[in-house]
């Protein structure tokens, strides 16, 4: 991962701050925040200038010269409308204000957490401060250049003693946000199946239970989906079982994640192939599991966490899976594919039966599933289902929480029928006619789960990004890394 900055707090007067930039509060209508006032006098101005590139709209930025100040530049970020303003907003102002200064500034200071007098806010600025600091640099030939080391965060002294916990909380939640970023963004070529098996068990293993499945493994205990998916590639199918036991367990859950490695489509090819590079990403749900479990040994949280992360390439060739070919898993279900670019669910049917048959008390399905759950909801957004009422509103308000949006989305018991086969107990699609794509997906998953309460999160839209935006980084988001752990430091 790249390096990402040392974050600290203080309760120093801002005119005590030397360093290379200021980054001060502006919300929508030229109102000035906490500092704000002190930074524009400073720097010879009486309010706000009027320029048309900034009008403190959230995540736009204005960066002004500051000769013969402690700090040798200010930067305004915008908030916003005022009455609108929120926890999330602060991690998004503060994401913005970093990105744009992280390869240009090295100590960077802001009061930014002032804007909302909480804890919560000190861990939103310092979760946006990080998240915005992240670039991915591991497959570039040369080392980037000098880059920021130091953010500080300008607190009230009321809230001093409880920012060192808020800190703690927001290198977590980043830390897992940014595995899981890597892990998306890294090429294909180079994590397959094997390689991200690998990766997790270097990363993982003297810190939580490490199972590795490999194709043998696989096919003594029936994992279909995952040998079938895998058969057109020329890497084989891995399942990587982590356990993470805190003492005296409140609760037991399992998160099981979608890691197709790279998602051609396979014999029903993608097209156009111009967009196929993104599906490089398709293994976002893993990745994001990996994170949360990077997380969890420093974490406070008491429920026992399982994952079944669920690896494959979707390639074509002599050997790939053929429309129409029938698959029989272990629980003896048979589905018969007759569109090999619904993969994912295959692959997580292996997960949902063997996270079920773990007897836990909720599953969570992680997968970059559907490209209609982006024209339902927007690609910024999480579709989140579920069989049961109290998993889904912990899940709803665990994302308000990250400041992951996420949205509620039906599972129509009458689509159920579009998976009727003609020749199996199921079939990997639903009928043409019926749409809802992102809910048929969802109805085929929880086929598997047995009753179990289960939620599923289609991430196909905001795991992935083609700009920039506030704390987001472009490419793989790492969302829901944060989501997730949210949820399960509630839990207890
Ligand atoms: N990995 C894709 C879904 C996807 C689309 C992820 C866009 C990210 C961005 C998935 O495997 C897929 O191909 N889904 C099909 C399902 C269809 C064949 C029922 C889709 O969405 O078209
Ligand atoms: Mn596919
Ligand atoms: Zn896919």
């Amino acid at each position: 991962m790249s390096q990402l900055p040392n974050v600290h707090v203080t309760t120093d007067a801002i005119t005590d701050l030397a360093v290379d930039v200021l980054v001060v509060p502006v919300f929508r209508g030229a109102i000035e925040g906490p500092g704000t006032d002190t930074a524009l006098r400073a720097v010879g101005l009486s309010e706000v200038p009027r320029d048309a590139s900034f009008r403190g709209k959230p995540g736009e930025v204005l960066h002004l010269a500051a000769p013969g100040q402690p700090w040798g530049r200010v930067t305004l970020v915008g908030l916003g409308r005022l009455d609108e303003l929120d926890t999330a907003m602060v991690r998004r102002a503060a994401g913005a204000a970093i990105r744009s200064l992280v390869t240009s500034a090295t100590t960077v200071a802001t009061t930014l957490p002032l804007v909302e007098a909480s804890v919560g806010s000190i861990q939103a600025a310092a979760e946006g401060a990080l998240l915005g600091a992240y670039r991915y640099e591991d497959a570039r030939g040369t080392p980037s250049p000098a880059r920021l080391t130091d953010v500080t965060l300008v607190v009230p002294s009321s809230l001093a003693e409880g920012a060192a916990e808020a800190l703690h909380l927001a290198e977590l939640h980043a830390r897992a946000q940014c595995v899981a970023r890597d892990l998306v963004n890294a090429p294909p070529n180079r994590m397959g199946p094997e390689e991200v098996a690998a990766y997790v068990t270097e990363l993982l293993d003297d810190r939580v239970e490490v199972e590795v499945w490999d194709e043998e493994r696989l096919r003594a205990e029936r994992c279909a989906g995952l040998l079938s998916v895998a058969d057109g590639s020329a890497r084989p199918p891995r399942l990587v079982r982590l356990r993470y036991r805190p003492a005296n367990p409140v609760a037991s859950v399992s998160l099981v994640g979608k890691g197709i490695t790279f998602d051609s489509g396979g014999i029903s090819l993608k097209r156009p192939s111009t967009l196929m590079d993104a599906m490089k990403g398709d293994m976002g749900g893993v990745a994001a599991i990996v994170g949360v479990f990077a997380a969890l040994p420093d974490s406070r949280v008491r429920v026992e966490v399982h994952a079944e992360l669920c690896l494959a390439e979707n390639m074509p060739s002599g050997s790939a899976t053929r429309p129409s070919d029938v698959v029989t898993y272990r629980d003896g279900t048979t589905v018969e594919v007759l569109n090999t670019d619904a993969e994912g669910r295959l692959v997580l049917a292996d997960g949902l039966i063997l996270a079920a048959e773990s007897d836990v008390d909720a599953i969570v399905d992680v997968a970059t599933l559907t490209g209609a759950v982006s024209a339902a909801i927007g690609r910024h957004a999480i579709g989140v289902f579920a069989n049961d009422d109290d998993l889904l509103r912990q899940l709803l308000t665990a994302g308000e929480e990250a400041g992951e949006p996420s949205w509620h989305l039906p599972l129509w018991e009458e689509l159920s029928e579009g998976l009727e086969s003609d020749v199996a107990d199921l079939r990997n699609i639903g009928d043409k006619e019926q749409g809802a794509g992102a809910s048929v997906g969802g109805l085929f998953l929880r086929h598997f789960v047995d009753g179990t309460p289960w939620a599923h999160l289609d991430i196909a839209g905001a795991s992935w990004r083609n700009s920039e935006r506030d704390h987001l980084s472009k490419q793989g988001t790492g969302v829901p890394a944060r989501t997730l752990l949210c949820w399960l430091e509630q839990a207890g």
